[in-house]
């Protein structure tokens, strides 16, 4: 069903059908869904001109992705396990939810929504550990047409409050708290905070989780368990028009707030599904884990919809990969045998450091597919995953894509495209990726490297940025006429493999963890002895990158430079979350500056990375002397 790629020359065909006539290559894969109507009009696009980016798929078409997901499949998947559910503490009971259990809950909190006064088009933030609810509570969004804007659980309660106000949403979703590893992480607590700055939130629905004693605020504050009592799941799912808001995700860029990644009904089911399929090639019984958190667009697209669009079996993981051991995937794959596994290289690159016995320990056999996703795999962590998890015997898809596509775009499709350490390989069916110039002239041919752009639509990339098209035009289109700018740069081998060198601006991969460097900058410099500071990315043998941050104060009035630097990892915490939190901090006297006032970024990069050798042109800084000093006083061992 839906145009399942089985062999290496079907890729090819499919490929080159997909490019030649992409409106009938769609047609034909969108055909495998339930519409309640048909489109009229397959495409109609522009990445130029006034009021792009405009993408429309599957245009006046109408339908409901949840129908897609439980009716659809009803007869087939009613009683075959959705959801299964490994807490976070491996003593406590998983939880197994089959597909109809499932869509009665959906159905049970869509009518709860709605009882709470969620109208079709008003958005829901959902603030909530990995737990089983958390997929309810997106789909129930889905049935009634309301938008959702999950925010991952590791934010603190400015970031929530930000992304709360930005979307407008009148509803949160959230818990009492979560358990993450041996941590108890008071969620209630930091959604309160972030309420107090929200007065456009009329409800917070809270669901228990860890039993932690919380405050319930008259008139707001409602818990998910009494919310439901009453509650039947009768419920008929709202007409959505293909091109209707699923959800807002919001991600980091190199300037500014975050942006919220808006993705539509249509196209997004459609490439999710899709891609999943093709990618990880999904079989009838499988057992499928994807270990990231839903709070990201990993999450949303290949633990939530993708995966169940299929009508697939999932593992959903409430905890952490270290804890109580670094064994804890392992164990897990053994205990549900695990048929594709897809995780970050940062998870890998940390099991790895912990040592192969770990992974020994089980009978890893189940494993078919391996897959890795959010920054660049370097070939010893691909060996190791390759040869120590996969015993030698399991396709790795290496599947590079990102929040605004929506869904994998260059990745092998396993067992089926010629695998490579370190490389994405070939693009999928309608994907038509191009290596430009700084000027924006498009590379032809092999053994070359470039910026990497995207030509032409899929039907799964993003509409625009929420409340601000013009950034999203300035974002990604401005750059180079007509084309979609990804912010990374690739090679092309002379395969025509690609592979993915890292992003060519502001923003850094932190454990997989896309992060703009303003974003932390701005917040240091919220510290009242910081005057200003540049924060870049180092290489970093766990996270991929680490985050330095060089720090100028006019005036440290006799505070320690040791102080300092836990008041600014305090105020980052607090800010944004323990993910941004820098790992050096150093105080400069100055920061290397052009005469026209621009940080030259490029030096700290170098320095950062313990490489002064080649620093380029330092002429045309104010005052080149200060280059030195800051290598000099370094928190790495610079080579000159
Ligand atoms: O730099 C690329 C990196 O992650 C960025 C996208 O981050 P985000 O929107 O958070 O989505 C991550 C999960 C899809 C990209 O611009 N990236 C993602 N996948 C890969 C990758 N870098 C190298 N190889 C990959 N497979």
């Amino acid at each position: 069903m839906g145009k399942i790629i089985k062999n290496f020359s079907e890729y090819q065909q499919q490929y080159s059908s997909s490019i030649k006539n992409p409106e009938g290559f769609w047609d034909e894969i969108a055909e495998n869904h339930f519409w309640r109507t048909k489109w009229e009009k397959t495409l109609e696009w522009r990445f130029d001109g006034e009021g792009s980016p405009e993408v429309k798929w599957f245009i006046n078409g109408k339908l409901n992705i949840t129908e897609n997901i439980f009716e659809r499949n009803y007869h087939e998947k009613k009683n075959q396990v959705a959801i299964i559910w490994e807490p976070n503490n491996p003593e406590e009971e998983a939880i197994r939810i089959t597909y109809h259990e499932l869509f009665e809950k959906v159905k049970q909190f869509a009518n709860a929504l709605l009882k709470t006064g969620v109208k079709k088009g008003d958005t829901v933030a959902i603030y909530l550990p990995m737990v089983p609810e958390l997929v309810i509570a997106m789909l129930a969004c889905a049935r009634i047409g309301a938008i959702h804007s999950i925010i991952f659980a590791g934010f603190s309660a400015t970031s929530l409050a930000d992304r709360i106000l930005d979307a407008s949403s009148k509803i949160l979703i959230t818990a009492d708290g979560g358990f993450r590893g041996s941590k108890e992480i008071p969620l209630k607590k930091i959604a309160d905070d972030a309420l107090s700055d929200c007065p456009v939130v009329e409800k917070a629905i809270v669901l228990k989780r860890t039993d932690e004693d919380v405050p319930m605020k008259e008139g707001r504050d409602i818990w998910w368990h009494d919310l439901i009592k009453s509650v039947g799941s009768d419920n008929e799912a709202a007409e959505m028009d293909s091109e209707d808001t699923l959800f807002i995700l919001y991600t980091s860029g190199s300037t500014g707030k975050p942006k919220g990644i808006l993705h539509t009904t249509g196209g997004y089911m459609v490439y999710a599904e899709y891609t999943f399929k093709n990618v990880f090639q999904y079989s009838e019984g499988d057992i499928y884990w994807c270990t990231a958190d839903i709070g990201w667009i990993t999450g949303h697209s290949y633990i939530a919809y993708g995966p169940l669009l299929a009508g697939a079996t999932i593992v959903m993981f409430e905890g952490i990969p270290t804890w109580p051991d670094a064994g804890r995937f392992w164990q897990i794959v053994e205990k549900y045998k695990v048929n594709q596994f897809y995780t970050a290289p940062t998870a890998i690159r940390s099991l790895m450091a912990k040592g192969s016995e770990w992974v020994k320990k089980y009978n890893l056999d189940s494993l078919k597919v391996l897959g890795t996703v959010g920054e660049p795999i370097d070939e010893d962590a691909w060996n190791w995953y390759h040869d120590i998890v996969g015993n030698n015997r399991c396709p790795i898809v290496d599947t590079w894509w990102q929040t605004e596509t929506g869904g994998i775009m260059i990745s092998p499709l396993a067992g089926i495209t010629p695998i490579k350490p370190s490389y994405a390989t070939l693009p999928l069916p309608g994907i038509q990726p191009a290596l430009v110039d700084p000027e924006g002239n498009e590379i032809m041919g092999n053994n070359v490297e470039g910026i990497l752009c995207v030509k032409f639509p899929w039907p799964g990339m993003m509409r625009t940025i929420y409340g601000d098209h013009k950034r999203c035009f300035d974002t990604y289109f401005s750059l180079f006429k007509g084309l979609y700018l990804t912010g990374d740069a690739a090679k092309r081998d002379a395969d025509g493999f690609y592979r993915i060198i890292g992003r060519i601006d502001d923003v850094i991969n932190v454990s997989g963890h896309r992060i703009g460097t303003a974003e932390i900058e701005d917040v240091i410099n919220l510290h009242p002895l910081v005057n200003e500071s540049a924060v870049v990315g180092y290489p970093h043998d766990i996270k991929g990158s680490g985050i330095y941050a060089y720090v100028f104060c006019a005036n440290l009035f006799d505070k320690e430079p040791e102080l300092l630097e836990k008041e600014i990892k305090a105020i980052v915490n607090v800010f944004i979350g323990p993910i941004a939190k820098p790992d050096k901090i150093q105080v400069v006297s100055e920061l290397p500056k052009t005469r026209s006032g621009k940080i030259m970024r490029r030096i700290l990069r170098k320095i950062g990375e313990g490489d002064a050798t080649n620093l380029g042109d330092i002429s045309t800084l104010l005052n080149p002397a200060i280059v030195d000093e800051i290598i000099k006083g370094a928190k790495v061992v610079v080579r000159k």
